[in-house]
C-alpha cells in the first residue's frame, strides 16, 4: 500500500524531529517542506523540497497531499495556532503522530495536526484536542483533557482530571495536581509544581507554582 503523502512546516528542530519520527516510526511518506517565504533559506532541506507557504497550493494542492505543522510554543503556542488556521482556512487537511512508544488505550481521541512523542503515557478517558504537542515521557493521567493548541512538555505529570486551556503551555517536568484548570495560554515553567487553577496569561514558576509579573506571551516572545 503506498503511504499517504505529507508536508511538514518549518526547517527548525521541531519539524526535523517531526520528519526523522514520521520517516522511521509511521505509514505517512514525507515529500516536502514549506516554510513562510521571509524562512526560505534553501531549497532543499532533509534532501527534500522547500516551497514557500504562500506558495503551497501551487506546488501540493491540498487535494494532494496532508499537513503537518509542529511548531513550538512561540507567542504561546499563538504561531502554531495562526499557522494551522491559515492552511486550514485553504482546505488542507492534517494528519497527527502518535509515537508507536507511547503508551495509549484505544479509545484515546486525539484531534488533527498532533504530535504524541515517545514514552508519553496517555491514560484511559484522556482526550487530546487539535493541535497539540506531548513531548516525550508526559504522563497524562485518566479524564484530563488537554484543549487545542496546548503543549505538554516532556517529563510533564498532570494527576487525574486535569483541564489543560487553549494554547497553555506546561513546561519541562511540570506537576499539576488532580482536578485543576490551566486557564487559556497560561504558561507553567519548567519544574513548576501547581497546586491551583491559573489565570489566562499567567506564567507560573516554582514549588508551589506562583504567579510572576510577566505575561505568558512576554515569556515566549522569541
Ligand atoms: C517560566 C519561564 C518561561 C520564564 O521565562 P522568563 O519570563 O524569560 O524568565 P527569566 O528567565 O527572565 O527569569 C525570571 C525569574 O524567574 C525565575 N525563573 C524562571 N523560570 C523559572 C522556573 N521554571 N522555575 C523557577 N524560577 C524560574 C528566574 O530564576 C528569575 O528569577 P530572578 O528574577 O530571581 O533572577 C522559563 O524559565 C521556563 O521555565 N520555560 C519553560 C522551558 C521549557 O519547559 N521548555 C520546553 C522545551 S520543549
Amino acid at each position: 500500500m503506498s503511504k499517504l503523502p505529507v508536508v511538514i512546516f518549518g526547517n527548525g528542530t521541531f519539524s526535523d524531529l517531526a520528519w526523522y519520527c514520521l520517516t522511521h516510526d509511521s505509514d505517512f511518506q514525507v515529500i516536502g517542506f514549506t516554510v513562510d517565504r521571509a524562512f526560505l533559506s534553501a531549497e532543499v532541506h532533509e534532501g527534500l523540497p522547500v516551497v514557500a507557504f504562500e506558495d503551497l497550493p501551487r506546488y501540493h494542492p491540498p487535494d494532494k497531499v496532508r499537513l503537518l505543522i509542529p511548531l513550538g510554543y512561540r507567542a504561546i503556542n499563538g504561531l502554531r495556532r495562526e499557522r494551522y488556521r491559515a492552511a486550514k482556512a485553504q482546505g488542507y487537511e492534517f494528519i497527527s503522530y502518535v509515537s508507536s512508544r507511547a503508551s495509549i488505550w484505544p479509545d484515546l481521541r486525539v484531534g488533527e495536526n498532533c504530535m504524541i512523542y515517545e514514552h508519553a503515557i496517555i491514560q484511559p478517558f484522556a482526550c487530546i484536542g487539535d493541535n497539540v504537542i506531548v513531548r516525550s515521557g508526559a504522563h497524562i493521567s485518566h479524564h484530563c483533557s488537554v484543549a487545542d493548541h496546548a503543549f505538554v512538555a516532556a517529563g510533564v505529570t498532570l494527576g487525574g482530571n486535569v483541564t489543560v486551556g487553549e494554547q497553555a503551555f506546561v513546561g519541562l517536568g511540570a506537576v499539576v495536581r488532580d482536578g485543576l484548570v490551566l486557564a487559556e495560554r497560561s504558561l507553567i515553567g519548567a519544574g513548576a509544581v501547581v497546586l491551583a487553577n491559573t489565570e489566562a496569561d499567567g506564567v507560573y514558576v516554582g514549588n508551589p507554582a506562583q504567579k510572576t509579573g510577566r505575561s505568558a506571551r512576554e515569556a515566549t516572545e522569541r
